[in-house]
């Protein structure tokens, strides 16, 4: 091509991220919660605290998830962690058990106990009305300090570039959930796998990366291993963000629209999906250095061959890969749709918003 047609055409690329990225902007704003519904469910945590206190009076009930990093859109579920301060506590079964009779008893709420589950939790749901038109659904857990954590370093992170991350994650939360690859429990991936995603790739592939490891920053004064372990896991990650604000620069200026594009590109075609593990802990890790190979043959490994086909390390619990329930089709259909996405926007068609709106079909 000749020096004007090029001109011509990188021009036109230009206009079109600088058009996306304001598209997208006025996309995840309006589907923000409300200062009303933030209100709402604050008042419901702490109607739920006052009745837990009955039971347990040492107790607090903490938000994660979320309703508490910064990644919440409107009308998204409440995730609450009771936490005990006292050391003579009943058991997690118990308490589920007791605490739904309570709610039951107590509380306009649908009650749900699940007290034999792997992790024993009371869901709950409000039916809709005038000032609430979605209702409401929660999740009561106990004693997971590790989510706290993790709800922790994601905000963290949210912090660092809130314009950036948080665009990004919340696009490609609407985008999955919208494209039906959004349900662990059919075989695709939790928003938390999409958010580690998200920031695996802000921090180990784009160069320069647009955010500091968190977990590897040296820190300010030392440690002792009491302050840092939370059921067995180092949980430490430089948490000061106001001085990390002052510190650290990214240079990397891409777009958002710049960065969505290259993430779908890096999804769909040059991730080593058979051999790697996402981990924003460690970067790039190998499926056989963490056990996890999903090439083993026989009858006896089929489960542990269906859990590994995509690996997400946990940022402090680094024997558990987050997106295990991701199965074979459930995975095919995960890359098949970043390969969708990643077609549209590099045809950049006359105006962003079609391209948009034709994504979240
Ligand atoms: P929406 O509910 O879709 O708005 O997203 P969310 O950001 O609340 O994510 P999700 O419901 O998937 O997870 C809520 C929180 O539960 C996360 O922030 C984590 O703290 C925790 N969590 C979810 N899935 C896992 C998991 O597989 N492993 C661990 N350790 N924690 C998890
Ligand atoms: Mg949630």
């Amino acid at each position: 091509a000749t020096a004007p047609a090029l001109q011509r055409r990188h021009a036109s690329k230009q206009r079109f991220v600088v058009d996306l990225s304001q598209c997208l902007f006025d996309f995840v704003i309006q589907l923000l919660p409300t200062v009303e519904e933030m209100a709402v469910k604050e008042d419901v945590r702490k109607l739920l605290e006052r009745l837990i206190r009955t039971i347990e009076p040492e107790s607090r009930l903490l938000s994660f998830g979320s309703t508490a990093n910064g990644f919440s859109l409107r009308n998204s579920d409440m995730d609450l962690c009771c936490l005990i301060d006292s050391d003579e506590r009943l058991a997690a079964s118990d308490l589920v058990t007791m605490l739904g009779d309570l709610l039951e008893r107590e509380t306009k709420f649908h009650v749900k106990p699940l007290p034999h589950a792997r992790i024993p939790i009371v869901k709950l749901s409000l039916d809709p009305s005038p000032g609430l038109p979605q209702g409401i659904a929660c999740d009561i857990g106990f004693e997971n300090r590790l989510a706290l954590e993790n709800t922790r370093l994601l905000m963290c992170y949210a912090m660092i570039d809130p314009t950036r991350v948080r665009t990004m994650v919340l696009f490609l939360k609407v985008w999955s959930k919208r494209r039906k690859i959004n349900s662990p429990y059919k075989g695709t991936l939790s928003s938390y796998g999409y958010v580690l995603l998200v920031i695996y790739f802000l921090v180990h592939v784009k160069n320069p990366p647009v955010l500091p490891n968190l977990q590897q920053m040296p820190p300010l004064r030392p440690i002792s291993k009491e302050d840092t372990h939370v059921a067995g896991f180092n949980t430490w990650f430089f948490d000061d963000i106001e001085l990390l604000r002052q510190r650290w620069h990214s240079e990397n200026n891409e777009t958002v629209a710049e960065l969505l594009i290259d993430f779908f590109r890096y999804y769909s075609r040059d991730f080593l999906y058979n051999t790697g593990v996402a981990s924003i802990r460690a970067g790039l890790l190998k499926k056989d250095s963490k056990g996890w190979q999903n090439d083993l043959s026989g009858g006896r490994y089929n489960d542990a061959r269906e859990r590994n086909r995509l690996c997400i390390e946990d940022p402090f619990e680094t024997d558990y890969n987050v997106s295990r329930c991701v199965t074979k089709d459930g995975l095919y259909t995960i890359r098949g749709e970043f390969m969708r996405a990643s077609r549209i926007l590099s045809t950049r068609p006359e105006r962003a918003i079609i391209a948009l709106a034709e994504l979240c079909e």
